[in-house]
């Protein structure tokens, strides 16, 4: 893929350093031989110009607002298929064909309980522990129960592991829901599809019949496909660098949910949620924006700003769409934290400050309303961010075992520190 260079002087010595060209996006500049022959190293904490591999999964184009899945517009994913259907794009690189979808779809459903055993895992936390720490405790400990797809070297392994992580996480996640609220563990369904299971197995209560609104099963599916995958975001490079230890598929996804919990990162939705009430009403807006610029207030506005995109993110767009839908359909369309949202996004994109630093609303802005909308605690946010992302966790994890040039990941760094010294005894001190 080398076909220019760029040409790099350092110390009166020239260097020819390989230019990589993609599909879409920026150029590349390959520095993998710079160490060895400059003996100097690059500096880019945060990576927020750095390619950390190639991938053929997810592209971004912030500027433009573009987000594709194996080449597919989010939007078109969106309207016009589901998130099985996506699970399966994203894992094999292709649109299923009809059988292969049947095929796909029953091997996800034949997988969706968990080891009987496991239901003790939740006794042993407290109820009011935030289901993400139960779910990256229990989800790590799926390495101590599903032996048989733990071998990395093995592609049936690592296929049994997929779609036992994609089947479970609903199950998993509904299971830390109810635990947290004391009710029952529901089983999964499986004469329901994916996100009507869910919904079922979180709102369902043994003692009475529940019935999912298909307006509501179709919302939350969307939610799912808009976070399956975002290429190489915080969690997603943890994911990649604990699978480059060849640590087991569990311990991988495991990691990449305590990653997401950060509020900057996945934790945001929750975060924006609280932000919005605590804000209140539409009066109190400007106190908000006034803190947001404030830099000697560490406050921000939760659901802003992104490391990509630096105009709209095209999943909030549609995002907002399915916040109208869901709001009238429940017929709380005046909901008084949607009304300061939308007046929030409306002052804030006319904000010389957010615009001046390209502060739009992102992925978290609106998915918290209609969660909070759908009846989930601000507590479940996350672990629904989860769900839907570990899909993607999965394909970008399987792609970095499968990509020959995949080795340890291991950064090196700018030593700052004291220069060498000799120890000093206590008397001399
Ligand atoms: C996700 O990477 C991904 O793809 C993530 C994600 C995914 O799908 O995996 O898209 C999911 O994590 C979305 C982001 C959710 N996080 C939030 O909503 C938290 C609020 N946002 C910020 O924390 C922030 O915008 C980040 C962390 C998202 C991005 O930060 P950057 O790109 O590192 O930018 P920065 O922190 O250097 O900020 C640049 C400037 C700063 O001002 P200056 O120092 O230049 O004067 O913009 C300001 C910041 O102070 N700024 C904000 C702001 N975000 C950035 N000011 C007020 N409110 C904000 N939200």
């Amino acid at each position: 893929m080398a076909d220019k260079s760029a040409k790099l002087r350092i110390n009166d010595q020239d260097y020819e350093l390989p230019i990589l060209s993609p599909t879409q996006g920026p150029d590349v500049l390959d520095i993998r031989k710079l160490y060895g022959q400059a003996d100097v190293f690059t500096y880019d904490p945060g990576f927020t110009s750095t390619a950390s591999c190639d991938s053929t999964i997810t592209f971004i184009d912030g500027d433009k607002g573009e987000l594709w899945y194996r080449g597919y517009p989010i939007e078109q994913l969106a309207s016009q298929s589901n998130y099985l259907e996506v699970c399966y794009l994203l894992l094999y690189g292709e649109l299923p064909t009809t059988a292969q979808m049947e095929d796909f779809r029953t091997r996800v459903t034949r997988h969706t309980m968990v080891h009987e055993q496991m239901h003790n895992f939740f006794r042993g936390f407290r109820r009011d522990a935030h289901p993400m720490a139960t779910m990256v405790g229990v989800v790590g400990a799926m390495s101590a129960f599903y032996h048989d797809s733990t071998d990395i070297g093995d592609s049936w392994q690592r296929e049994v592991a997929s779609i036992r992580l994609i089947a479970k996480l609903p199950t998993i996640a509904a299971m830390a829901y109810k635990y947290s609220i004391g009710q029952p563990f529901v089983y999964p369904d499986n004469e329901l599809d994916y996100a009507s299971n869910f919904l079922n197995m979180c709102f369902s209560v043994p003692a009475e019949k529940y019935k999912v609104d298909p307006a509501l099963a179709r919302a939350m599916d969307r939610i799912f496909t808009l976070h399956a995958d975002h290429e190489q975001n915080a969690s997603t490079s943890t994911v990649r660098l604990a699978g480059s230890s060849g640590a087991n598929p569990f311990a991988c996804i495991a990691a990449g949910i305590a990653c997401l919990w950060g509020p900057a990162h996945g934790g945001a939705n929750q975060a924006c949620l609280e932000m919005l009430r605590e804000i209140g009403t539409v009066d109190r807006i400007p106190e908000f924006i006034a803190r947001a610029k404030d830099k000697e207030d560490p406050f921000r506005l939760m659901g802003f700003g992104h490391r990509v995109y630096k105009n709209f993110d095209p999943r909030a767009k549609v995002m907002k769409e399915s916040a109208d839908e869901v709001l009238d359909l429940l017929g709380v369309g005046d909901n008084p934290t949607l009304q300061v949202a939308k007046e929030l996004e409306r002052i804030a994109l006319e904000d010389e400050y957010f615009v001046s630093k390209k502060l739009y609303p992102n992925v978290d802005f609106y998915s918290g309303i209609i969660l909070e909308a759908m009846g989930f605690p601000t507590s479940m946010f996350t672990p629904i961010f989860a769900l839907s992302r570990t899909v993607g966790w999965i394909a970008q994890w399987k792609e970095m075992i499968g990509d020959p040039q995949n080795k340890i990941g291991r950064p090196r760094q700018l030593y700052v520190g004291s220069d060498k010294r000799d120890y000093v005894d206590f008397s001399k001190r």
